[in-house]
């Protein structure tokens, strides 16, 4: 595992959030409540960009069909809805975060 530098802090200010694409990952970083939290950038349910969600108290929502994270763990908590249909889908990939300075940095493992 390594962490990377990912962003300054002054690049995501507070209530918004930005995608960083990091060895190869996309990483979706959010900074709410004065904490930054890292989590995949990709729906797991069909990819939608989760940077372009709605984010409400600590959770994001899906564009797309609506599926639900927790953006402190990556969990998902609502399944994508389809017509009729409530799926499952899987969690998040959740990155350790460290800020250093001014500096973020991301834990690729
Ligand atoms: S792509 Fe995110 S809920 Fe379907």
């Amino acid at each position: 595992m390594s962490l990377f530098k990912a962003a300054e802090k002054t690049e995501i200010p507070e209530g918004s959030m930005k995608v960083f694409n990091i060895e190869g990952k996309e990483v979706l970083i959010i900074h709410i409540e004065d904490t930054f939290y890292a989590i995949g950038a990709k729906c797991t349910h069909m990819g939608g960009d989760l940077s372009k969600g709605a984010i409400s108290q600590k959770t994001i929502k899906c564009p797309r069909h609506g599926a639900i994270y927790d953006i402190a763990t990556g969990k998902s908590l609502s399944g994508p809805r389809m017509g009729p249909l409530k799926l499952k889908t899987k969690d998040l990939v959740k990155y350790n975060i460290k800020i250093e300075n001014e500096n973020i940095f991301i834990e690729i493992i």
